[in-house]
């Protein structure tokens, strides 16, 4: 991690234990709360991606539409929201994908991406890698370019990149 990354994570508060014993959340409220350090937060995300051509931000629900929506403002491109089910009105494009426990599943109007469109998908967190390989899948249902996704958090133990095939890098600023 750069030096300049530092401020940006003394803004992430870690929480044992929640939401359930042994899992430690991290919160990025406060980073949120923090004018400076928001705006430093987007400005290293975007890094990675200036003159890469992106068209189209595609935000996961809930916390990625935070910096998805942030991020596409900063990269001058359109922003698509990846909803969790029954929030869109059809025609929809669905995606399925596997859960600790369970399953869930990302929509988006099947419309929302023009065909080659250059799409960026954007999270706060990559864990197992299950939501990210969802939503890559609707990008690429949707005939839309895929970029490259940028996550704020990833946890390495867990090895969601295994989850993420091809050639479109994933970028991360914050490993815990
Ligand atoms: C969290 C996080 C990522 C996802 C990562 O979202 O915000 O979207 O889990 O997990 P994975 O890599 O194991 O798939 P969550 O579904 O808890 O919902 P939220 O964003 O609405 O809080
Ligand atoms: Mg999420």
């Amino acid at each position: 991690m750069t030096d300049s990354l530092v401020p940006i994570q003394r803004l992430i508060r870690s929480v044992a234990d929640f939401p359930k014993p042994g899992v430690t959340f991290r919160d990025v409220t406060p980073l949120l709360a923090d004018a400076g350090g928001f705006a430093r937060c987007i400005d290293a995300l975007a890094e990675p991606w200036q003159g890469s051509g992106v068209q189209a931000v595609c935000g996961i629900e809930s916390r990625g539409f935070i910096f998805g929506a942030a991020l596409a403002q900063k990269l001058h491109a359109g922003f698509v929201p990846l909803r969790k089910p029954g929030k869109l009105p059809p025609p929809l494009v669905t995606v399925e994908y596997e859960l600790e426990y369970g399953r869930d599943s990302l929509q988006a109007r099947s419309d929302a991406l023009k065909p080659g469109e250059r799409t960026l998908i954007v999270d706060d967190v990559l864990a197992t890698g299950g939501t990210l390989a969802a939503a890559r899948e609707l990008v690429e249902r949707l005939d839309a370019v895929l970029v490259g996704a940028s996550v704020l958090i990833e946890l390495p133990a867990l090895n969601g990149r295994a989850r993420w095939s091809g050639e479109a890098p994933v970028h991360s600023l914050l490993r815990y």
